[in-house]
């Protein structure tokens, strides 16, 4: 076979299958979906506008822009960064996926906090490289000291997902800020902030901040798929010096954002009222939910973006759970593809959606 050792050892991904597959192959009417971190509502009014009535459709015989200037500069300016701080991908997963290739090679290694996103791990796996999980404290939180000591010189990548995903815990802010500025010159830095806009606060994910100081070696993550609904369309974007943006853009695909997803981003972004809207409203969901968890005897985590973690409380594990909320109408994810077995994660839906939730975790507790 001409395929490289490391490509033909690489483990498939296994995506949670879209919801209509999932209802005829169990034969439920309705499976409620709080299983992939989507955001609980559609594209913003302006964004559907963009997506129809504002569209000539015969302009999709048009490759899209490839520099998509105007986005860029538009992302920039509501960060007070320039152009050239932005990078566009196909959803914050090319993007990790492309930091990875364009730093990595056989012989060296990533670090990441495991539990952690998923894609460090392929991310590394498919440059040849190896992936180095570093586990988090008994608390669930990143332990920042030992990331600090798996650091060597062969690493050339360290990931820290914040909030975390599947914990949903946020670092504080200086913890982040040491840590990244102690790491050698050798090491990029991927500050994935795809939950952002979710742990708003005082204390929220500062990564653009960290750029406009001129933070070398880092690429901070943010994205179009969670607050903006827009998670079909794949449209991420990432915040660097001029330096890591040129070289993480060196590595994409010349058409990797198409030009639908362009116009909605474009669109969403004026739309700042209704993000509130949806902060506010992800809030109370993830109230109601710990709520819910923790009357049927899990331990759930606090959590800072749109999902709750919880352990599974007395026997059994998260694949259990997921198995039987199934049964039930609806799908939560089980973590071990994430390093946690032994819990799951439910993402934060509309209120008859998180109604239904508690009523089925209610029922399964028996
Ligand atoms: C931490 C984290 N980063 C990145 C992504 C990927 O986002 P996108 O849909 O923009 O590729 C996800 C999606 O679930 C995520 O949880």
């Amino acid at each position: 076979m001409p395929f490289k050792d490391y490509v033909n050892d690489l483990k498939p991904y296994v995506a949670q299958a879209p919801v209509e597959r999932l209802q005829s192959e169990l034969g439920i009417a309705k499976i409620h979906k709080l299983a992939s971190n989507e955001g609980a509502f559609g594209p913003v009014p302006a964004a559907r506008a963009a997506l129809s009535e504002d569209l000539d459709l015969d302009e999709l015989r048009r490759y899209p822009d490839s520099a998509a200037p105007e986005l860029r500069a538009k992302i920039a300016a509501l960060n007070g960064l320039a152009p050239e701080n932005v990078v566009l991908g196909n959803g914050a997963d090319e993007l990790i996926r492309l930091a990875a290739l364009s730093v990595l090679e056989t012989g060296d290694n990533g670090v990441f906090p495991w539990p952690s996103f998923p894609t460090y791990v392929a991310a590394c796996a498919t440059t040849g490289a190896e992936a180095r999980p570093v586990n988090l404290t008994d608390e669930w939180q990143i332990d920042f000291e030992a990331l600090h000591a798996a650091v060597f010189p062969s690493t050339r990548i360290v990931f820290i997902c914040n909030p975390n995903n599947p914990t949903g815990q946020l670092a504080p802010r200086e913890t982040v800020r040491e840590f990244i500025a102690a790491l050698p010159p050798h090491v990029l830095c991927v500050l994935d902030e795809a939950y952002a806009e979710y742990a708003s606060g005082d204390d929220e994910p500062e990564g653009p901040q960290l750029i406009r100081e001129g933070v070398p070696n880092l690429l901070v993550l943010r994205t179009f798929s969670k607050i903006y609904g827009l998670a079909g369309l794949r449209i991420g974007y990432g915040f660097g010096s001029p330096e890591v943006v040129a070289a993480v853009d060196r590595m994409r695909s010349i058409f990797n954002v198409n030009a639908l997803a362009q116009r909605a981003a474009l669109a969403s972004l004026d739309s700042q009222a209704e993000v509130w809207n949806r902060v506010e409203h992800v809030k109370q969901a993830r109230t109601q939910l710990l709520k819910y968890l923790s009357l049927a005897g899990h331990k759930p985590l606090a959590s800072r973006a749109n999902f709750v973690f919880a352990e599974v409380g007395g026997r059994g594990s998260g694949a259990d759970v997921e198995r039987e909320l199934l049964k039930l109408g609806v799908a939560v994810r089980e973590l071990s593809g994430f390093g946690a077995p032994g819990a799951f994660r439910v993402t934060c839906g509309s209120d008859e959606e998180n109604a239904f939730f508690g009523a089925a975790i209610d029922r399964l507790a028996g």
